[in-house]
């Protein structure tokens, strides 16, 4: 099979299980009036933005995080680039609402494909598009939160204030600051302390990132081409931390560990933004340690295959405009005019 492609013209009701409760109606975007346009790349004597750590950031560029949330929930519900919408995104591509394009029998499902990393940096990409625009601010990026070195392993501090529009209701409240995440968690405490937990966590990095993904399959996750059933595999990473962490945020005591514990629920929590800045960074580094390894060969990082380049998932831009975007725009982070400030990676060699 070739690539996978998605429109608007082929979205439906999600599949959700039935002991589950359902969304609203379903998690299709907003239909828009023309057709999509192709994804064009900014300007490239344009500014290259940092994205920086939560914890180095200070309250000041927090506040303007919070602007953003508070500004998307504002907008009408039925605008592409309100929170909610937003939050819907996440919520259509990861359930099955979205119909392979010549195959309306199967749903198109993110995760545990090779689509996993292209997907949610593009997902990002727009958000803060999104962000930048309702904040007539052009330097706004989302900061990540760094849940893999010891600074930043604790849910920052913002997301837990009640007042703040940053916090969500439904998360496990044993796992609030200053509990050390536990980035192999499966759904049972360990009860370690926290020297201990930061060196497990520190394991799990070296693991997922180095020792046991030195392949691009590996690391990303199986082919998943036109004509294929979902879910054909996970890449290391998206099962831990990634998945770990999701389960960690969640509240166990909902039926699917909502909200960031559910695909259909991860987008309706603002730290979903600044947990997936940080993904998106791991995979800047897996990159760079792989390329290093191997003498800068990027078939040792990309995959080649058309499948995967030229599969096209639908975003909304800051003018509401619909805009297909392939996973090759999304291979080159400086061409979409970003980059990642560097922060140590005491994991890189945590051999255990
Ligand atoms: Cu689409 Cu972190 O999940």
């Amino acid at each position: 099979g070739g690539p996978i492609v998605t429109d608007q013209l082929w979205c439906s009701k999600p599949e959700i299980p039935a002991d589950v409760p359902q969304p609203p109606s379903q998690c299709c975007p907003p239909m828009s009036a023309s057709p999509p346009i192709n994804f064009t790349f900014p300007d490239p004597t344009g500014p290259i933005r940092t994205r920086r750590p939560v914890h180095e950031v200070g309250p000041e560029y927090m506040a303007k995080y919070e602007r953003v949330v508070a500004l998307m929930k504002a907008l009408p519900k039925s605008d592409p680039r309100s929170f909610h919408q937003q939050a819907q995104i996440h919520c259509a591509y990861c359930t099955g609402a979205h119909r392979q394009v010549g195959f309306s029998e199967l749903p198109v499902q993110v995760h545990y494909s090779w689509f996993f990393f292209p997907f949610h940096r593009a997902y990002l990409y727009f958000f803060e598009r999104i962000a930048r625009k309702l904040l007539d601010d052009p330097e706004f990026t989302v900061p990540f939160w760094s849940w893999d070195i010891p600074e930043g392993m604790q849910i920052p501090s913002k997301f837990v204030n009640k007042s703040s529009p940053l916090y969500d209701a439904i998360r496990d409240p044993s796992h609030q600051p200053p509990k050390l995440v536990d980035l192999d968690f499966w759904q049972v405490e360990k009860n370690l302390t926290g020297e201990q937990q930061i060196q497990q966590n520190m394991w799990v990095m070296y693991k997922q990132i180095v020792s046991s993904a030195s392949l691009p399959s590996l690391f990303h996750g199986q082919p998943y081409r036109a004509g294929d059933l979902p879910m054909p595999g996970a890449g290391t990473v998206e099962v831990a931390p990634h998945n770990t962490v999701h389960a960690w945020i969640g509240n166990g005591w909902y039926p699917n560990g909502e909200d960031m514990g559910a695909y259909y629920t991860a987008g309706r929590d603002p730290i979903f933004y600044p947990f997936h800045s940080n993904i998106d960074r791991i995979w800047e580094a897996w990159r760079d340690i792989r390329q290093a390894a191997k003498g800068n060969n990027r078939s040792q990082t990309d995959f080649t295959d058309h499948a995967w380049l030229d599969s096209s998932f639908l975003f909304y831009d800051e003018e509401a405009r619909l805009v297909r975007v392939t996973v090759r725009d999304m291979l080159d982070i400086k061409k979409l005019g970003y980059r990642f400030s560097k922060v140590a990676m005491p994991w890189a060699t945590a051999r255990p």
